[in-house]
């Protein structure tokens, strides 16, 4: 977590009356990952670490080919998602499949889906970084057993949470990051691309980006 993270979180912290807080990493470490996707998606779907899990109807662990080299990373699921238990299955999904199909030639199982809290924020809030840093290590373990080659974030949640970072989106899209030894390239949400279609092009541009890593 980068410091400035770091320095929000600590601030939060110390509003709701917290007076001592172990450290950051202590968290992540704490827990005890499987190397298997189906026993960690058994783990997550029971997971009760955080509020979300009061408020969600299901669990949305994430899906898609286990070996992907393609893996593409949401913010947390809405609506629809939280009803079926299935990541971008809404108008967002939809977009979204249209751009892997027309733009990459792929189709929903040749790649890997899912976002950065399992969970549905209530109303679509943006999840805290409390609510992210404790669902993170379902996704750091996620990317290490499906190992693909290039991470897409979809949107400024997915890079913020994944890199440690509050660039805004439209200044890190279509560049190149690296995390893990993978790379990672962020681009514009679907949801953002369904309320700005002008900014279908740029996103476009980082697709044909991302087909020419493939
Ligand atoms: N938006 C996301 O970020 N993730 C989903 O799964 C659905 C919509």
């Amino acid at each position: 977590m980068d410091n400035l993270l770091k320095l929000k979180h600590l601030y939060k912290l110390k509003e709701s009356g917290v007076e001592y807080f172990e450290g950051f990493e202590s968290k992540e470490m704490k827990i005890n990952m499987p190397n298997e996707l189906i026993e960690l998606e058994k783990i997550c779907k029971n997971c009760t670490l955080c509020d979300l899990s009061k408020t969600r109807k299901n669990v949305v662990f994430g899906e898609g080919n286990p070996k992907a080299r393609l893996m593409l990373i949401g913010e947390g699921p809405g609506e629809t998602e939280d009803k079926t238990g299935h990541p971008f299955v809404g108008r967002a999904g939809q977009l979204l499949n249209k751009i892997l199909q027309n733009v990459l030639n792929l189709n929903r199982d040749d790649v890997y889906i899912a976002n950065i809290v399992k969970c549905r924020p209530p109303h679509n809030r943006v999840p805290t970084i409390e609510e992210a840093q404790t669902c993170k290590p379902y996704l750091l373990k996620q990317i290490d057993i499906i190992n693909p080659k290039i991470l897409v974030c979809l949107g400024k949640t997915a890079f913020m949470y994944l890199m440690e970072s509050d660039l805004p989106i439209s200044k890190v899209r279509g560049q190149i990051f690296e995390y893990k030894g993978k790379k990672v390239v962020p681009t514009f949400h679907p949801s953002y691309l369904l309320r700005n279609p002008s900014a279908k092009k740029e996103s476009y541009k980082d697709f044909l980006l991302i087909k020419s890593m493939l």
